[in-house]
């Protein structure tokens, strides 16, 4: 069902835990399937210095997870807005049509995340980074098995 790769990511997720220092944290879930994607920032002159993650939920949000903090280690916060949850199934080598619905929430972690780094700066993120969906309304499948 899944590609090696997500398997690699689900197993041994890269840059999993919390950032003491972070500074723009989002937190994204959905209340029905119950996954819940915590993402941590460092951010320094405009680059994401250090990144981590904490997920709640199924294999492929878990990988999903993992590889979207590796595309956004090291880049500027512009390109991790250009980090789309297409791209992150890409360098997964695909997900199941099941699953993909997953990886969005990869996408509104960076978000989220990169909003609450502009929200402590005193911007105003909505122009930069566009409206934030209030719910997933991607996972209403009750798919949330491994
Ligand atoms: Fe909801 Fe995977 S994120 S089942």
């Amino acid at each position: 069902m899944y590609s090696e790769k997500v398997m690699e990511h689900f197993k041994n997720p890269h840059n999993l835990g919390e950032l003491e220092d972070a500074n723009g944290v989002g937190e994204v879930g959905n209340a029905k399937c119950g996954d819940v994607m915590k993402m941590f920032l460092k951010i320094e002159n405009n680059i994401i210095q250090d990144v981590k993650f904490k997920t709640f939920g199924c294999g492929a949000a878990i990988a999903t997870s993992s590889m979207a903090t590796d595309l956004i280690k090291g880049k500027s916060i512009d390109d991790a807005l250009k980090v789309t949850n297409k791209a992150v199934v890409e360098a997964l080598e695909g997900l199941p049509p099941v699953k993909v619905h997953c990886s969005v929430l990869a996408e509104q972690a960076i978000k989220a995340a990169l909003a609450d780094y502009y929200r402590r700066q005193g911007v105003d993120p909505e122009p930069i980074i566009g409206k934030m969906e209030e719910d997933c309304h991607h996972c209403e499948h009750g798919c949330c098995e491994v």
